[in-house]
């Protein structure tokens, strides 16, 4: 349920940080990758090394580490988070979260986490009841924050009452919730996805095509799959496996995926746009092999369609989402696409950068919308999916 989910653990100092180890077990068991932020005081109530050993991590205090000055980034740990789950919250964090004092790491992540966010309340019965923690945590809830209700019973002051952190078992029960509602924000909703290369025949046995493995359109296929929505994915020749619960219609030409995407964009909700489309084939495909002589040959090509320029002056309320492969004048020419295509938002990845473009399992990408521009880091393809499906929630 939680293999491959990225948890970062906030642990603020209160006496039921001492069930974090549990918790941080417990996720870890699950599958998940644990990241443990702590604020100063928590270390008073849990070591670092006992946080360090269960979640197979370093733990991260300072805004640097004082020992060679390296930056502990909370920008990349909001940005690296599937979930940001801060147990136990004191009400003296929570009181910072709703207010955006962000003084310390543990905070600085919370205003910078772009993934849901839980708490898990701890303290004593008068400090729960009291109406500026009831105030407090009804702003989180507005905020969007889950608040995983605390229990009745023992407390530390010695008095009984409501105020003990939810224990470990259901904090996990809790997250497990949180990550599948998630997962299922699309539902109802239909998107086309291209992918993959187009093949123009020059005669039976020979064409033109590019580079293009589908890797980086078959993962946003999925991950839009994975959030509930119907998907479409319309893909040129490719050798991979179709991501569970897609349905995938197969292509040939750049003209064949043209007509398939035209045909399904009125009754979508949107396209991404990923497949590396020829923009040029063959005027005339010979019937027969082409045979060699002494001479130079030439190949007339005409211009194909531009499957994203079409959907885009159709457009209507749809998303439409498109890449841009370049080698030089990057942004320029990113920049250009979008505007001719009427494109919402374009990712652009250059074939200057490591680690970004073709047949890799990697790209490094930077999401361009009318607004604003996002630079992001070298990621796995299927987790810059991830973010073009958080673009593309935003957009609906
Ligand atoms: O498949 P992988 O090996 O994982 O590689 C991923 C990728 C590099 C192919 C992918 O990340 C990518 O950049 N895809 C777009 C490649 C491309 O053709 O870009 P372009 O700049 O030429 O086209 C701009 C946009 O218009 C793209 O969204 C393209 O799909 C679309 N287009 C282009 C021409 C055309 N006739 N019709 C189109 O829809």
């Amino acid at each position: 349920m939680l293999k491959g989910k990225h948890i970062l653990l906030g642990i603020t100092g209160s006496i039921a940080a001492y069930k974090s180890a549990v918790l941080c077990r417990l996720l870890v068991t699950a599958g998940a990758e644990v990241r443990v932020v702590m604020t100063p005081l928590a270390k008073q109530f849990i070591t670092p090394l006992t946080m360090a050993t269960v979640s197979q991590h370093p733990i991260l205090v300072d805004f640097f580490n004082p020992e060679n000055g390296e930056w502990n980034s909370h920008v990349k740990l909001g940005e690296w988070a599937d979930l940001y789950l801060i147990a136990p919250a004191t009400a003296n964090t929570m009181a910072k979260m709703a207010t955006g004092v962000a003084d310390n790491l543990l905070l600085t992540s919370y205003l910078s986490a772009r993934c849901p966010v839980a708490v898990a309340p701890a303290m004593d019965l008068d400090m729960y009841a009291h109406v500026a923690t009831q105030r407090n945590m009804e702003q989180l809830r507005k905020d969007g924050v889950h608040i995983v209700e605390p229990g009745s019973g023992f407390l530390a002051s010695g008095l009984v009452g409501k105020g003990r952190m939810a224990e470990p078992e259901q904090i996990l029960e809790a997250v497990k919730a949180i990550l599948a509602e998630k997962k299922k924000s699309l539902e109802g909703k239909h998107f086309l996805v291209t992918a993959g290369a187009t093949i123009e025949p020059i005669d039976p046995v020979r064409f033109i095509s590019n580079h293009s493995s589908g890797k980086m359109g078959y993962a946003v296929a999925e991950a839009l799959a994975a959030r509930g929505a119907r998907v479409t994915l319309i893909s040129g020749r490719t050798s991979l496996d179709v991501p569970q619960g897609v349905e995938r219609v197969d292509v040939l030409s750049a003209e064949d995926m043209w007509r398939e995407c035209v045909e399904r964009f009125a009754a979508s909700d949107g396209a991404v746009m990923c497949a590396a489309v020829a923009d040029y084939t063959p005027a005339t495909v010979a019937e027969q092999k082409l045979k060699k002589g002494d001479s130079d040959m030439r190949i007339e090509l005409r211009r194909t369609k531009d499957i994203a320029a079409t959907l885009g002056a159709e457009k209507g309320g749809r998303v439409l989402g498109g890449f841009a492969m370049e080698t030089e004048n990057e942004q320029q020419n990113a920049q250009g696409k979008l505007e001719r295509k009427n494109f919402d938002f374009i990712v652009l990845n250059s074939l200057r950068t490591e680690g970004a473009g073709f047949r890799g399992d990697t790209n490094v990408v930077t999401l361009i919308d009318r607004e604003c521009q996002e630079e992001l880091p070298l990621m796995s393809k299927r987790e810059v999916a991830e973010r073009i499906v958080d673009k593309i929630e935003n957009f609906l």
